[in-house]
């Protein structure tokens, strides 16, 4: 029989389950081949499920389905759950109260570690930093999610104009989340004090500004045609000439549907409704001028450089022209990358450095038993159907190691050749399979340590209140969560 696997796995969002799901799969508990093997997940979020509960929009709610299947992961006797727990030199202003364990805790306790830490930090923009009237949208969608860093509220009841800076998905979200009728929203998994803001807002007119066109917009079509049927918002028509495409390009089916949809435009028409959006293209912003005095009607202005796209490599060239946007808040939506206090990250790359699963040193040797998956691995690109691809791959990859000669071990990259290791072990060869890190045991103790049955009871109290109110469910901050955990442990 293989040696006995202990896995850490440090973040626990979608990657870090499915890989965890993969695995206990294909190494069935019963089966005397697989090897005596356990899964401990760490995340610092006291909830699990990462951008699953903290990203994803509330009026998406069949995307979080793939729960089900997390959670019948964590019914698995090898696997355990520690929330609330930030591993590593990662500042902690952030998650207020997360208990801290250093990296070392995990070598000394683990043979195997897996690092699924995702890409937790927003891309900011030079030109325009942080301030009053530039936030990133990380915060907007961490303010409407609940997220234990506590964002405060938008200022929402004091502004008209809002410009979304980047035209992914997450831009989108935002637009579609402020120009949607609280009344439409408070079904779905809204917090009743998002719902208050919402319901005073506002803003009247949402500018979505992308420094490339239409063809190169990173939205997807689901998204746009959600947009465009917003019952409570019109899209401003776009300049035609800006939707034909160049003659001779052979367009993608999503380059063909996204040109289509913006050409027929909103169902309604515009100036018919209360609400309105627009989408530049070829605009990138330079500056950010703020207004002389702090009024509340006071717009600052948001200067945005013309560009137009090189040919050879499509990318946005400065044209040299400019004009100029007034707008109340700018939000910045320019995606995602890793905490460069993470080890092993990378900063040419803006996540962790890896190859094939393997996490990698910098003359990119892989590191025996060290892994990484999901966007940690591969930045902050991919939906879930492909972080789940690659989370699989990865699992593969972990198998290849632990049981070479397991009929499950088909889809993964071949073990590196032994040569090619880095030489240094340093996680621990025979660690107790059961033995905890002491500041864990303290942690659990001391009731500053969710774990999942902590989570499950939470889950079912929120959907009970939220049912109670005719919703989704209402969720709960780390304190309340706090004491009805500690509650819930007393009760016999
Ligand atoms: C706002 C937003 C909305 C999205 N909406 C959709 C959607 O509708 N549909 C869709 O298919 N995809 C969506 N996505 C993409 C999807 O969320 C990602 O593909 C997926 O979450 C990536 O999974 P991950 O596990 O790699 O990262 P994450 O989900 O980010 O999980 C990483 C986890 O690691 C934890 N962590 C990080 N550092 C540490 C540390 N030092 N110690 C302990 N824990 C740590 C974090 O707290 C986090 O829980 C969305 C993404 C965003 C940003
Ligand atoms: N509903 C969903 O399925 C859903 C919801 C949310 C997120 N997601 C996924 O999560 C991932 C991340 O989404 P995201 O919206 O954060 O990122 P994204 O898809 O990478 O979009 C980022 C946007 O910012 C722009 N940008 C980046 N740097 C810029 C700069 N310096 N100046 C001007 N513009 C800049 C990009 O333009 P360029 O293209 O020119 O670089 C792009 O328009 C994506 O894969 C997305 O599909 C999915």
């Amino acid at each position: 029989m293989p040696p006995p696997v202990k896995l850490a796995i440090i973040g626990g969002g979608p990657s870090a389950f499915y890989v965890a799901s993969r695995l206990l799969s294909l190494l069935p508990l019963k089966d005397p081949m697989s090897p005596p093997l356990r899964v401990h997940m760490y995340d610092r979020l006291w909830a699990p499920h990462g951008l699953v509960r903290y990203g994803v929009a509330p009026d998406h709610p069949e995307v979080k389905n793939c729960t089900n299947k997390f959670d019948a992961t964590a019914t698995d006797p090898r696997f355990r759950f520690f929330g609330n727990v930030n591993i590593g030199s990662t500042p902690l202003h952030s998650i207020p109260r997360a208990l801290h364990l250093p990296l070392t805790s995990i070598l000394n306790n683990y043979s195997h570690l897996l690092f699924a830490t995702g890409c937790t930090m927003p891309t900011l923009h030079p030109a325009i930093p942080p301030s009053v009237y530039c936030i990133p949208a990380l915060s907007l969608v961490h303010w409407y999610t609940q997220h234990p860093s506590q964002p405060p509220p938008p200022a929402l009841d004091k502004i008209t104009h809002l410009t979304l800076i980047g035209q992914g998905n997450v831009s989108l979200d935002i637009a579609r989340i402020l120009l949607t009728s609280p009344s439409v929203l408070r079904q779905y998994d809204v917090p009743e004090h998002v719902l208050e803001v919402l319901s005073r807002s506002t803003v009247k007119h949402v500018s979505i500004v992308g420094r490339r066109g239409p063809l190169e917009a990173a939205f997807t079509t689901k998204e746009l045609r959600e947009m465009i049927n917003l019952p409570e918002a019109s899209m401003v028509p776009i300049e035609p000439t800006l939707l034909t495409p160049p003659s001779g390009v052979a367009l993608t089916r999503q380059q063909r549907r996204t040109l289509e949809l913006l050409q027929k435009g909103s169902k309604n028409r515009p100036g018919s409704t209360p609400k309105s959006w627009s989408l530049h293209f070829y605009r990138s912003p330079a500056s950010l001028t703020l207004p002389s005095s702090a009024s509340a009607l006071d717009m600052a202005n948001l200067t945005l450089a013309h560009t137009h796209l090189d040919p050879a490599t499509h990318r946005a060239v400065p044209t040299g022209e400019t004009s100029t946007l007034p707008t109340s808040l700018v939000v910045t939506s320019l995606g995602f990358h890793a905490d460069p206090e993470t080890t092993f990250f990378d900063p040419a790359l803006r996540h962790l450095r890896s190859s094939a699963g393997r996490i990698t040193s910098s003359d990119g040797s892989a590191l025996k038993n060290m892994y990484a998956s999901g966007w940690a691995a591969n930045g902050a690109k991919g939906v879930l159907a492909s972080t789940m691809i690659d989370a699989y791959a990865v699992a593969g990859t972990i198998l290849s190691d632990i049981a070479p000669s397991s009929e499950a071990v088909t889809t993964a990259a071949p073990p590196p050749p032994e040569t090619e290791m880095a030489p240094d072990e340093l996680l621990n060869r025979r660690p107790d399979l059961d033995a905890l890190p002491s500041e864990i045991v303290h942690g659990i103790k001391d009731g500053m340590v969710t774990q999942y049955d902590d989570w499950k009871v939470i889950d079912a109290e929120e959907v009970r209140r939220g049912g109670a109110l005719g919703k989704e469910r209402e969720r709960m901050g780390w304190d309340e969560a706090l004491s009805f955990i500690a509650l819930s442990r007393a009760r016999p």
